[in-house]
């Protein structure tokens, strides 16, 4: 008895030890984080995400894809949010951002907003993943508790966005490896693909498809192509989903299955490959997209800068301490 409790003792210090020596990697993200440093900080975030919706309903699409775009450039750690410095190109200006990411200014008020509330304790990248959860809920979509603790970067990487980003051209097998690459499976790629079933997106983006691909309804691309002209016209926008296009629901799905994806990307996951069963199932059952886009949200807010990137809680998202 007395060997057993003495090992367990062992055993309890080496974990201590080990926590201790491990000091370096990132404590794990709780939802309760800021319950007792900042507990109205849900309250102000919905509130300015309400507003902003309320303004312009596309504004809870921009902010999810915001998350999407800080998360898979190092991290979910604000890196998105930095203006130019001498010491770096921010992310703004990387191919995938510029002129395209929105809705700076909406985290700016908020961010105001929770410094007025409870100085220096709540780091952007947290206001980026409560504000994209608020975003889809707001619109119509599912609302979960979002795991939090995030830090903030003191750097941004333009070239890690130019490359870790995928393109509207992508393939399949370029979409699967570039969610692999962050731990993300070919489910909670397709899953998260959903995320297109808000939001507009650009002429320029959606030409080639509607103008030389085959695989596309015939009515849906005549459609298309009066909004977009074969040249000119590059930022004219059409909504992803023409039933429902602030509305968070799995359309985007019964989309695909009508070969009416507008993104080349978008109708890769229904084009005779490994997603297509996702894809049909999902367009069955909007429960079953909603939980597995719930838990796929969860898994990309979870991605980490490397250990030992320096980190903080700005104190103003646009620039370091
Ligand atoms: C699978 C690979 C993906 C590709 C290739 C892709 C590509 C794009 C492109 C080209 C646009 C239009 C941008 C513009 O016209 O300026 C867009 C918009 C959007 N994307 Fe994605 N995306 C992908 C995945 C995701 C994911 C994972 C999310 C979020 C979870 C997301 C959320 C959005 C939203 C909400 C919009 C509309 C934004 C707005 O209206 O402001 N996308 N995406």
């Amino acid at each position: 008895m007395a060997t057993i409790t003495r090992s367990t003792a062992f055993l309890a210090l080496a974990v201590v030890v080990l926590a201790i020596v491990g000091g370096t990697t990132a404590q794990q993200l709780s939802p309760n984080f800021y319950s007792k440093t900042c507990p109205k900080l849900s309250t102000i975030v919905r509130l300015g995400m309400a507003a902003a919706v309320r303004k312009e309903k596309r504004m809870g699409a921009s902010i999810l894809r915001m998350f999407f775009h800080d998360c898979f450039v190092n991290g979910c750690d604000g890196s998105i949010l930095l203006d130019d410095m001498p010491s770096f190109t921010g992310e703004k200006g990387a191919g995938p951002n510029f002129m395209s990411v929105r809705g700076y200014e909406v985290i700016d008020a908020i961010k105001a907003q929770v410094e007025a509330s409870c100085k220096a304790t709540v780091s952007c990248a947290d206001i980026v993943a409560l504000a994209a959860r608020d975003g889809v809920n707001l619109l119509g979509g599912p609302t979960w508790s979002v795991p939090l603790g995030r830090k903030d970067s003191r750097t941004a990487s333009q070239s890690a966005a130019n490359s870790n980003l995928p393109g509207p051209g992508s393939s399949l097998a370029t979409l699967i490896a570039m969610f692999g690459s962050k731990n993300l499976s070919p489910r909670d790629m397709t899953a998260l693909s959903g995320a297109h079933t808000i939001g507009r997106t650009q002429c320029q983006f959606f030409r080639g498809r509607i103008y030389t691909e085959r695989n596309i309804n015939g009515t849906f691309a005549r459609l298309r192509r009066r909004g977009c002209p074969r040249s000119g016209g590059d930022s004219l926008l059409a909504p992803f989903d023409v039933q429902t296009p602030d509305g968070f629901d799995n359309a985007y799905y019964q989309n695909l299955v009508a070969q009416e994806g507008l993104l080349h990307s978008d109708q890769e996951l229904f084009n005779g490959g490994s997603q297509d069963a996702l894809v049909t199932q999902y367009s069955n059952n909007a429960t079953q997209f909603s939980g597995d886009f719930v838990a796929a949200m969860i898994k990309m807010g979870n991605l980490r800068p490397s250990p030992g990137t320096p980190t903080e809680v700005r104190l103003n998202c646009r620039k370091v301490n």
